[in-house]
């Protein structure tokens, strides 16, 4: 096990930057997920950790040493694929045991060890078939069991649940949760689905365009999202973000030039507002709105657009002027459609972003 330390790294396909001035600290042991949209750079950035890709600039460090420009074979490092990369005509056997194999290691020390490894993912009774004769979660536990057989000191996974259906994803994440306590390795792990990372990582690094947007542990990045971008990208459905102008002097936001939420009491927030000036969005998320049927004090009225069950609650998204906002109702019977109902806002939950999308604090 080691530690990764990333340091401005920067990365460019022609005028292409996939991974731009990245600095990231992985401390020994801990699993971080890389979370953002498709193209952002987070396979770009695991390849060059593995070696596949070299940097323009910065230098990247496993453990005590420098690895910036080392082949792949000499990092120390295992990757799991979102294809899973198994050979069709092997069988899981071999498919596990060719990083021994292509190390040198000799046929009854590979089969000993990949046992070892089978039985503790649960593939152990499978492993003289070929990878089309087991189910998509054993593929991927074959693929989790062969970066394991080696012992590397680095894990990097690229998106290995994409291509398991929904309920085999929920498994398999708890079984790469409890595998990561148990066997405590230091792992990398890309992801589009915020779900996924919440539910694994120590850390979340949540990227777009290239650049790191914020790292935190998952509920820091939930709770407190430092940009507009992080707001909307974490929780489903995401953080309601609402153009809104603040007066200063009465200590009121103004919301769709009709409506006013008191802030009055929140004033620590002030300085940071009276520097950006009087334009903010305004970021609530669904759960800290509450419906009311009726008029009461400080509550927007706004027209039910649309009601989904989501289980146990309600996603209920009504509009105020030219604005939809998403509430959680967590009760039997919800508002119908058109019904005017009105929002209250917990304002001690809501986040103020500035003109250029970052935290007001
Ligand atoms: N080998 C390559 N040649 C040219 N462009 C590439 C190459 N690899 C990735 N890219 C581009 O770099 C950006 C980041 O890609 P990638 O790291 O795969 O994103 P992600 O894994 O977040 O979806 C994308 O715009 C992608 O098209
Ligand atoms: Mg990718």
């Amino acid at each position: 096990m080691a530690k990764i330390l990333l340091e401005h790294v920067t990365k460019r396909f022609g005028d292409l930057v996939a991974v731009n001035d990245v600095t990231l600290d992985i401390q020994d042991g801990e699993f971080v997920a890389l979370l953002g949209p498709s193209g952002c750079g987070k396979t770009t950035t695991l390849r060059l950790i593995a070696g596949l890709e070299v940097p323009n600039a910065g230098r990247i460090q496993i453990g005590e040493r420098e690895v910036t420009h080392l082949p792949p074979r000499e990092r120390d490092v295992a990757m799991v694929f979102q294809d899973y990369a198994l050979y069709p005509h092997m069988t899981l056997l071999d498919n596990i045991g060719y990083p021994l194999k292509v190390r040198g290691v000799g046929r009854r020390e590979m089969v000993s060890r990949v046992t070892e490894v089978a039985q503790k993912l649960q593939i152990g009774d499978l492993l003289q078939r070929r990878p089309a004769q087991v189910s998509g979660g054993q593929q991927q536990r074959a693929s989790v069991a062969r970066a394991l057989v080696h012992q590397a000191q680095v894990f990097l996974f690229d998106e290995p649940l994409s291509n398991l259906d929904a309920k085999l994803r929920l498994e398999a994440r708890a079984f790469l949760k409890h595998l990561q306590r148990e066997v405590g390795v230091t792992a990398v792990y890309v992801t589009h689905d915020q779900a996924e990372a919440m539910a694994l990582a120590d850390r979340i690094v949540v990227m777009n365009y290239g650049k790191i947007m914020q790292i935190g542990d998952p509920l820091q990045v939930y709770s407190r999202p430092a940009n507009t971008f992080v707001a909307s990208f974490m929780g489903s459905p995401p953080m309601n973000l609402l153009p809104c102008r603040v007066d200063l002097a009465a200590g009121k936001i103004i919301f769709d030039d009709d409506y006013t939420l008191d802030i009055a009491a929140h004033r620590d927030r002030w300085r940071a507002v009276a520097k950006n000036g009087p334009q903010v969005t305004l970021g609530i998320r669904p759960e800290h709105i509450s419906i009311s049927p009726t008029q009461v004090p400080g509550a927007i009225p706004s027209q039910v657009y649309a009601v989904q069950p989501l289980g146990g609650e309600w996603l209920v998204v009504t509009q105020v002027g030219s604005e939809l906002v998403s509430a959680r109702l967590f009760q039997d019977d919800p508002p119908q459609l058109a019904e005017t109902v009105w929002l209250r806002f917990d304002l001690a939950r809501t986040f103020l972003y500035g003109s250029d999308g970052e935290l007001l604090q």
